[in-house]
């Protein structure tokens, strides 16, 4: 609060609320947070789910990493602290997205443990769910459909998760 007021910003309250959507919607704006190694899968489930929610009439939408990174976050790399940076600004988004009432999916590795607690810390109780896409790397690399793995080892791709950069299972 006191730093708003350093930095000459007020905070507007809207004229419709997040209970008024959720009236209209007739669903509660919900996180469902999909984390887990490259190919374990997450884009796949988190697109098949939006697909099933929006057949039954709900509001939902996918933020994708790879997507993100082509246009919001397309100055960040995958240092720890650029991981941290997109984990924390995709936080954000999906906090605004269940504020609009909808069912916002995120697919993004999120390797740390602490980056998808603060992403969780942003949501009421009750509105935010991790869900773990559990896959052994032996198996990620064998599916290797954009063939990131076979690069990661032969180390034309410095840094990569299940590789040479650390996953922290929830
Ligand atoms: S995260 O670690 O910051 O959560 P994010 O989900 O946004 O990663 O992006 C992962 C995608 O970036 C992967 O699906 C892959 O296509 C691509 N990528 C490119 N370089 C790397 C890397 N070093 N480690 C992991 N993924 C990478």
């Amino acid at each position: 609060m006191a730093d708003s007021k350093k930095r000459n910003i007020t905070w507007h309250h809207p004229l419709v609320t997040q209970e008024d959507r959720e009236r209209k919607n007739r669903h509660k704006g919900v996180v469902l947070w999909l984390t887990g190694l490259p190919s374990s899968g997450k884009s796949t489930l988190g697109h098949a789910i939006e697909r099933l929610l929006f057949e039954k009439g709900c509001s939902s939408y996918v933020l994708d990493g790879d997507n993100i990174r082509h246009r919001l976050n397309k100055d960040l790399g995958f240092t720890p602290k650029a991981r941290k940076e997109n984990i924390r600004r995709i936080g954000e988004v999906a906090n605004l997205f269940t504020d609009a009432g909808v069912i916002v999916i995120t697919a993004f590795i999120s390797p740390y443990r602490e980056d998808r607690e603060q992403a969780r810390a942003l949501n009421e109780a009750g509105r935010f769910f991790e869900i773990f896409c559990k896959c052994s790397v032996m198996e990620c690399e064998r599916r290797d459909p954009k063939g990131l793995y076979r690069r990661a080892r032969k180390g034309e791709i410095k840094l990569f998760t299940g590789v040479s950069a650390p996953y922290e299972e929830p």
